[in-house]
């Protein structure tokens, strides 16, 4: 058999060499194209999947048939293991459960520029959809059903859309209602939007027709009380200048409308949260995504105050939401502002909190 070395230089060892129509990698190459163990790469060869062949005192292995069992399930196997038969919350190897239960994540994003950031860009506190997509592929199998009461420009809906989940997401401005339908319809494939259960409406109504025990995962981010209104003068004026809302709504049933703190926490608990846990199935998981925030002069430990009053808070037809965690999700790309200097210690909030509640 002719040797070719793609490599000019003799002397220099080549990854690639050609013999006839096939090409073929040495075994580093190999294996950095599987990512495999050199064990696991002569098993592929053992049991057929990758013709190997001696050359000039080197092993080779076919490129072509690397990249074809690259896309059997065998490989993916081999990769991170199979999914534990007892697995009934989602469809992840151990490989892959195991990295998911730190307690802290990085905020995933698309930039600003990106064509599909221009949507989610016309809301005023979006939550990035690959953050929920690690979360509902967690929490859910293929095909199960998810709920998040304050839908906003649908970022759950597109996660789920793009897992194979089904989304119920309710949302009261019809403005961020019909951008979440065009969001589906434009940024993942047309009929996207028909998958899902989009809904324009008040959750403080919409909940309670839902019936009891028929969701299998809660994720959601509430208003955060008024912290749009009083937000810092330049974040607002940012999205003034590019003529982006800095506020949901006028509307009165708009949670972030309330003025008092303690009245706000009432409703979103008992009318929202609770109605939630009822609508969930025994042992599934409600994930709340929150930021703790200034008012004024104090610091409002918003997470705080909501495990306060949800961790073991019973339920309308019965059962408990238990605090399994809270994840941090870091976001290290925020601007720093040199809030309190020199003379005080103002805190750059550069994250927000996953609480994680079981039904119980
Ligand atoms: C933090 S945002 C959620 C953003 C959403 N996660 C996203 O990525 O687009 C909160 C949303 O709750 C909505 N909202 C406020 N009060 C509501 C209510 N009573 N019922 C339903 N939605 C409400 C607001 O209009 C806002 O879009």
């Amino acid at each position: 058999m002719e040797t070719y070395s793609t490599n000019n230089n003799p002397s220099v060892v080549s990854d690639y060499d050609v013999f006839g129509q096939s090409i073929m990698v040495r075994g580093s190459e190999a294996l950095k194209m599987l990512g495999l163990s050199r064990h696991n790469l002569e098993r592929c060869v053992e049991n057929g999947y990758i013709r190997k062949i001696a050359s000039n005192d080197v092993f080779l292995y076919d490129e072509t048939d690397i990249q074809k069992f690259m896309n059997t399930k065998t490989y993916h196997e081999m990769l991170n293991g199979v999914v534990d038969k007892r697995n009934s919350l989602n469809d992840l190897t151990g490989k892959e459960w195991i990295p998911e239960t730190k307690s802290y994540m990085f905020q995933k994003g698309l930039g600003a520029s990106h064509p599909h950031a221009q949507i989610e860009k016309q809301h005023p506190a979006p939550f990035s959809f690959q953050d929920i997509e690690s979360l509902v592929k967690f929490f859910t199998k293929t095909g199960m059903s998810v709920l998040d009461p304050f839908g906003g420009v649908g970022s759950t809906a597109k996660a789920c859309e793009l897992l194979g989940r089904i989304c119920t997401s309710i949302e009261l401005s019809e403005k961020y209602h019909n951008l979440s339908i065009e969001r589906l319809e434009s940024e993942v494939g047309k009929g996207a939007s028909k998958h899902h259960n989009l809904i324009n409406g008040d959750s403080c109504v919409i909940l309670p027709q839902v019936a009891s025990n028929s969701i299998d995962f809660i994720v959601t981010s509430p208003p955060y009380w008024g912290i749009l209104h009083k937000q810092d003068q330049k974040v607002k004026k940012n999205r003034v200048q590019y003529n982006l809302d800095t506020q949901y709504s006028d509307d009165a049933n708009d949670l972030g409308n309330i003025e008092n703190y303690e009245q706000f926490l009432t409703i979103l608990c008992d009318r929202i949260f609770l109605q939630c846990g009822r609508i969930l199935r025994k042992g599934k998981y409600m994930a709340i995504i929150v930021s703790d925030f200034r008012d004024k002069g104090d610091f409002i430990s918003f997470h705080s105050d909501l495990i306060q009053r949800l961790n073991k808070a019973t339920l309308p037809e019965g059962g408990v939401l238990s605090l399994q965690g809270t994840k941090v999700l870091i976001q290290n790309h925020k601007s720093l502002h040199p809030y309190g200097y020199p003379f005080s210690y103002v805190e750059n909030i550069h994250h927000q909190y996953i609480l994680i509640f079981r039904k119980k």
